[in-house]
């Protein structure tokens, strides 16, 4: 793993942002996006740039069950508030939360991964670990699923709903052993609440207890760090 800390999350997505030029400049086709509070930066530099991703991918790592892509905190909402709309890819895909037939709609998300092989995958890290929804405890060689987001997830992303109670409970999320196909992979975390996961990843034994720790055995990732997010790291 090659770690970058940084001062803060501007910087990050400055850096953030030349990794997905390296990336266009190496001819990467297919682009893994994240949603969330810390793709933000990165989206803002790709947005304000000249990179061209008409002819590109994308494929998103996850999506609410039961939100429509019109709701205002589904995930195909957000990407098209902060990336595609400004920046537009020749297809992108997020998983459909209102497929009633949910083994259909994960057979059909893996299929198009398959046809279509990540070059970069950006990733944000959860507080417990969890990478994508793969919460802690999922197997490292799962495909796309539907998945029971844990309570401390649910509390983490209540911020975004009027209330908790408002937060979908399940969640389709890319599995891990998709995510660990990418050629490249790209995690960023930012503040403090990060910090001890970041440690785990880094250093802690590679276990399902913590997601991310599975990254130890790709040979291609890169994350991006603030002081804060870094601060136990020994
Ligand atoms: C989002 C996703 C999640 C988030 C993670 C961190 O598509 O897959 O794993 O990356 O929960 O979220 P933020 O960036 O809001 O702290």
């Amino acid at each position: 793993m090659k770690i970058i800390e940084l001062k803060d999350e501007q910087a990050g997505g400055k850096v953030g942002f030349e990794i997905f030029k390296e990336a266009l400049a190496d001819n990467a086709q297919v682009f893994g996006l994240a949603t969330g509070s810390t793709p933000i930066t990165i989206y803002k530099e790709l947005t304000a740039s000249d990179l061209d991703f008409s002819d590109k991918i994308s494929i998103n790592l996850d999506e609410y069950q039961g939100l429509p892509g019109t709701h205002e905190q589904s995930y195909r909402h957000f990407m098209a508030e902060h990336l595609f709309n400004q920046k537009p890819f020749k297809e992108s895909y997020v998983p459909n939360g209102l497929d009633e037939d949910s083994e259909a709609q994960t057979a059909y998300y893996d299929t198009l991964i398959a046809e279509h092989p990540l070059d970069l995958q950006l990733l944000g890290l959860g507080q417990n670990g969890h990478i994508g929804f793969n919460e802690p405890g999922t197997p490292f060689d799962v495909q796309t699923r539907l998945v029971d987001l844990t309570p401390s997830t649910i509390a983490a992303n209540a911020r975004f709903f009027a209330s908790e109670d408002e937060v979908p409970r399940k969640a389709f999320s890319m599995g891990i052993g998709s995510i660990m196909k990418s050629k490249k992979i790209l995690l960023v975390a930012y503040g403090e609440n990060k910090a001890q996961a970041v440690a785990d990843m880094v250093e802690g034994p590679v276990t399902t207890d913590v997601p991310a720790s599975v990254l130890q055995n790709h040979d291609d990732v890169t994350v991006i760090i603030d002081e804060q997010a870094a601060s136990k790291i020994k």
